[in-house]
């Protein structure tokens, strides 16, 4: 069931300026409390954007402001990205995955 144990919003219709929250969860377990978001933009490669671990703070890409790409992440098995203000440009793919903390292994 490789990859089959993480969910997130499947398609998210909204207009410019609004903010568009995308959730994403798993069953992995505790241990996976690293998650990570990526977007691709159409023609383009995915893009990591922030890395939301459940205990402490987000790690944001140089490319990636906090203001534009809001997280959050209550419990190890769920997190939320945001994206503010929408603009034509940020219509794309996003993805999320999740991880074990210090490991190599990440499950899309
Ligand atoms: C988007 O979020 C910001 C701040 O969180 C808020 O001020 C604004 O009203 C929101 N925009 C819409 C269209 O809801």
């Amino acid at each position: 069931t490789y990859g089959s144990d993480v969910t997130q919003t499947p398609t998210l219709w909204k207009n410019v300026g609004d903010n568009a929250t995308i959730d994403c969860s798993h069953t992995k377990g505790t241990g996976y409390s690293q998650m990570y978001w990526y977007r691709q933009l159409q023609g383009e490669g995915m893009k990591q954007i922030v890395l939301s671990p459940t205990y402490g703070k987000p790690e944001y890409e140089p490319n990636s402001k906090i203001e534009k790409f809001p997280v959050t992440k209550p419990d190890a098995a769920s997190g939320t990205l945001t994206v503010k203000d929408l603009v034509a440009e940020d219509k794309a793919l996003y993805f999320c995955a999740v991880s074990q903390p210090h490991s190599d292994t990440v499950n899309l």
